[in-house]
């Protein structure tokens, strides 16, 4: 019975359904939201991380009223409740949402009590289902008991059973009625030792509910941690044991406070070595202390081994509002993600039997392809010569994750005599990244991206011998060194002010490509069945996707277009910008030169950029975006308030490439957090000599959840990491590859093209 119990507590979660849809085996990872809690702070239900949260508990219906011989739910309850669902059903297919129903001991009792009264219950629950479009109903029968602990009535082991069973009968007919869509019926279940012996007939309760949910508010008072793990064992007198108790209780809405409350002088945090929870303190008067007990990742760890241990059937977090929602502490939803991440890499119970060790961050991945072989592109990028010196070899690039993962990078061939020939370290680097790969996997594949800069790619393109020597030297690095698609890393072509080419960069461009593509089809047949593709990387530069790019023919010859984030990082307040800063004019000046408006956007956001490769003739399935997991750092005048540096500290580099180093400046007194509000990016600022300050703008959960939105909405082909050594990938800020699980799951919850028509149309 035990798989059926979803272990319950007060904390926060992350990832997604997948291993659900595809196997139908894994295990349940819920969210709870409450408006009447949530919506005080801001948090809306469109915020709800449905991608980490596949089951949404809403809560809380109050216990319906009698008129007559019906019973009636609020209409109040229903407003909000639908609100929530619509706001659920506009954003994903699959994602369900479970009606909670809150009632007293005695409410319960009354209605369970009488035939006449359960039907007009039972009623009343359907049109929850039919009328309001919940996939599930849970009860929350709060203190049914009638012990020390309970408000119910001795009877209700026997008139709770009858409930279940009508609710049963109910929700199986519209089930049946409604062909396929599954209506499920769920129990919130106490911790409270007492009540679980007098209040619940357990063995029914549980053959007649889908889940049962463990409700860790019931035992906050037994303990001196409010979700103990384990019970403190009592070694005085028991009736003196008893008069330990806290006075009063205090609410912390969302975690943002609480680490406001930690971060205050005056508290101090200990660790509880039974409930195996931390908890703050800090001395009032007349001897008293404030103890304020919670979940911190260390507890999270503890409860999340024994639901592993104990097999149960998942886990729901209670509220999700409570995690770090605006990431005030630090990664926002660090809680969320971190549980989520657990949860996925509890085996099924199938799989228990078979693998009991299984790598969280790595298991996500290949389902969905397999599924449904239609699958979004989700690439890695990895350079030897960043990621060596942390000692990040290419035996850790989690595969099952990247199936594609592109080498940076080969430098440009150099000429001896008519050839070109790429350096020996690079291809010695190259064989060790295709051997790792090729060992570890038959189905992942290896990019070989060439850097070049506009002077050298214009150089080879504009000149037939040349052309032909590079296309040589291409096609060597596919048969020699076993590449199954090359990169073209075309930097800054053009000459405008943003290029660094000539002005026949569009001509000879499309020239050189044309050459690759039918040398690239010649040897794919010849490989017979083995696809070798060629890539393109493109800029999200304004003025280069104008100037450089004939995008029609590009995006006709070649297979991808990766879009490289770093082409735009100067353009906006934020280095990767969802949206560009609108700039006003004074309304003289706009007249002067008869503009519409005086509020002009600029056009270069990413929203705007991409749109251009698209509305420019370019297929969205062709494009893949480019996601830097590194922060950037540029300094500031406050007064001029313009940008006056690329670094703030001299002889730094302006790249903070490691996840790890970006944590630890977020922690560093003196630095403050904001979010730029066009960008749609999260940075960190802290300030300077001369009234300037540094700035390091930087991804979290949030900014790559819009981003992810867009990818869906514009309905590109995937996205790219660029780097995937600058995750977390140590586990040193959170969750060890926290970013790249969150990008993983969300490029699989893409519907595929092919779906989409049929969604669609
Ligand atoms: C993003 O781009 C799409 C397509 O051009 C457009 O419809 C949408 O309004 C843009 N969003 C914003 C907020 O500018």
């Amino acid at each position: 019975m035990s798989f059926k119990v979803i272990f319950v507590w007060a904390a926060a979660l992350v990832l997604a359904s997948l291993v659900d849809e595809c196997t139908g085996q894994g295990k349940k990872f819920v969210c709870s939201y409450s408006p009447a809690k949530a919506l005080p702070i801001g948090y809306q239900a469109d915020y709800i991380p449905l991608e980490v949260c596949p089951y949404v508990i809403f809560k809380s219906f109050s216990f319906p009223s009698f008129v007559g011989r019906q019973m009636l739910f609020s209409d109040n309850d229903k407003i909000e409740f639908s609100r929530v669902v619509s706001s659920m059903r506009k954003r994903s297919a699959t994602a369900r949402v479970v009606a909670s129903i809150d009632g007293t001991g005695r409410d319960f009792a009354a209605t369970s009590g009488t035939n006449v009264r359960r039907k007009a219950f039972v009623q009343a629950v359907a049109s929850i289902l039919l009328e309001l479009d919940a996939d599930a109903i849970e009860l929350n029968w709060m203190r049914p008991s009638n012990g020390v602990f309970g408000v119910g009535s001795s009877i209700n082991q026997v008139t709770m059973v009858s409930l279940l069973q009508d609710l049963r009968q109910a929700v199986n007919g519209l089930s049946k009625q409604m062909g396929g869509r599954n209506r499920e019926l769920w129990f919130r279940g106490s911790l409270q030792p007492r009540e679980i012996v007098e209040a619940y007939n357990v063995f029914d309760v549980c053959d007649l509910v889908d889940h049962i949910t463990l409700d860790p508010d019931t035992v906050d008072s037994l303990e001196n941690a409010h979700a103990p793990l384990y019970s403190t064992p009592i070694t005085k007198p028991a009736s003196k044991a008893s008069l330990v108790r806290f006075s009063s209780n205090v609410a912390n809405p969302g975690s943002g406070y609480l680490c406001q409350i930690l971060r205050q002088p005056g508290w101090t945090t200990e660790w509880d070595n039974y409930g195996f929870m931390p908890y703050a303190l800090r001395a009032l008067q007349n001897g008293q202390e404030e103890r304020v007990s919670y979940e911190n990742l260390d507890s999270l760890r503890f409860k999340m081994d024994m639901v592993a241990q104990k097999r149960l059937g998942g886990i729901y977090i209670d509220y999700v509002h409570s995690d770090d929602i605006y990431g005030r502490c630090a990664q926002a939803y660090s809680q969320t993600s971190y549980l989520a991440s657990r949860v996925r890499s509890i085996p099924s119970d199938i799989g228990f039997k078979v693998i009991f060790v299984w790598a969280a961050a790595l298991l996500l991945a290949s389902l969905v392809d397999e599924c449904t072989g239609q699958g979004k592109k989700f690439v890695c990028s990895y350079s030897p010569a960043k990621a060596l010196p942390i000692d990040y070899q290419a035996d850790y690039i989690p595969l099952e994750v990247c199936p594609y993962v592109i080498f940076k990078s080969f430098s440009f061939p150099s000429f001896v005599g008519r050839q070109m020939l790429f350096s020996d370290n690079n291809k010695i680097e190259f064989s060790r990244v295709v051997s790792s790969v090729r060992k570890r996997s038959t189905t992942a594949r290896v990019v070989a991206s060439i850097d070049g800069t506009g002077r050298d790619f214009t150089a080879t393109s504009g000149t037939n011998v040349r052309r032909k020597a590079f296309v040589q030297a291409v096609a060597s690095m596919l048969l020699e060194l076993d590449a199954d698609a090359v990169e073209l890393n075309w930097i800054s072509p053009g000459n405008s002010n943003a290029g660094a080419g000539s002005s026949i960069d569009r001509i000879t461009m499309v020239s050189l490509l044309q050459d690759l593509r039918q040398a690239f089809n010649g040897l794919s047949k010849q490989m017979r069945g083995r696809n070798r593709e060629l890539w393109f990387r493109g800029s999200l530069h304004p003025n280069v996707i104008v100037e450089a790019y004939n995008v029609f023919d590009i995006c006709d010859l070649v297979d991808h277009i990766t879009l490289d984030p770093d082409t735009a990082d100067s353009l906006e307040n934020a280095h990767a910008p969802l949206y560009s800063t609108p700039i006003t004019l004074p309304a003289s000046v706009a007249s002067l030169v008869r503009l519409p408006s005086s509020v002009i956007d600029t056009g270069t956001g990413y929203n705007s950029t991409i749109q251009r490769w698209i509305d420019e003739g370019c297929p969205q399935k062709k494009l893949l975006l480019g996601i830097g997991l590194h922060g950037v750092s540029k300094s500031y005048d406050r007064n001029t308030k313009l940008w006056v540096g690329d670094r703030a500290t001299p002889g730094q580099s302006k790249h903070v490439e490691h996840r790890e180093v970006l944590c630890q400046i977020l922690r560093q007194p003196g630095w403050t957090t904001a979010w730029d509000n066009y960008g749609f990016m999260p940075y960190a600022l802290r300030a300077l000599q001369n009234g300037q300050e540094e700035r390091v703008s930087y991804e979290n959960l949030d900014s790559l959840r819009f981003k992810m939105d867009m990818v869906a909405q514009k309905r590109l082909g995937g996205i790219y990491i660029d780097y995937v050594h600058s995750d977390d990938i140590y586990g040193s800020c959170a969750q060890a590859y926290s970013q790249t699980s969150y990008l993983a799951s969300r490029v699989r919850s893409i519907p595929s093209d092919i779906g989409f028509a049929i969604e669609w149309n």
